[in-house]
């Protein structure tokens, strides 16, 4: 069977029903204050949607894990991300990036929120038109090691 590339399309899980309400583009004013600062106004544009980032099963189509986050280069080819997963586990990374070999790698710094993850490292390299990325962990109970690779084409 030929490997499926095109994604589920977006429903509400059941579970996350109830909070459908917030979902959408949302633009307007706030107001900041805390007692050690000065009270500010600001402009904001909120987005809830389903995760930007996701994989799915080959054959069946079923939604598989999703994770979002923010990378934070500096401009010493250091790195730092943050990254929220469908699971609940939350991780920071850090590594360095070579945009001249376009290669990123990155090692967590933290990983909370895990009942059996230690550690998550990150390599991601772009060549020849791919993304191809590798993830490896460590559990309780195995020593780090590949969980994840893969190649992806730009769309
Ligand atoms: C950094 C990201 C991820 C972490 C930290 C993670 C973590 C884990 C852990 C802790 C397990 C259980 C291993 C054990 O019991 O010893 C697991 C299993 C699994 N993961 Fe991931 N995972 C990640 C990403 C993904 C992604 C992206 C996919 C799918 C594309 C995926 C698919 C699976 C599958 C299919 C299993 C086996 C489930 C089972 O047999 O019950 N994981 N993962």
């Amino acid at each position: 069977m030929a490997a499926n590339f095109m994604p589920p399309p977006a429903t509400v899980h059941q579970a996350v029903q109830p909070l459908a309400f917030l979902l959408g583009t949302w633009r307007g004013q706030g107001e900041g204050r805390f007692p050690t600062i000065s009270p500010f106004a600001y402009s904001e544009e909120l987005n809830f949607s389903h995760s930007p980032n996701k994989t799915w099963k080959l054959n069946t189509n079923q939604p598989m894990h999703a994770e979002s986050g923010y990378w934070r280069p500096q401009i010493d080819g250091t790195i730092e991300v943050v990254i929220a997963q469908s699971t609940g586990l939350a991780e920071v990374q850090k590594g360095t990036f070579d945009a001249e070999q376009r290669i990123v790698k990155l090692k967590s710094a933290l990983v909370g929120n895990a009942s059996k993850v230690k550690q998550i490292t990150r390599v991601f390299k772009v060549g020849n038109e791919e993304l191809s990325y590798v993830v490896e962990m460590a559990t309780n109970l195995n020593d780090l090691q590949p969980h994840l690779e893969a190649s992806l084409k730009k769309i």
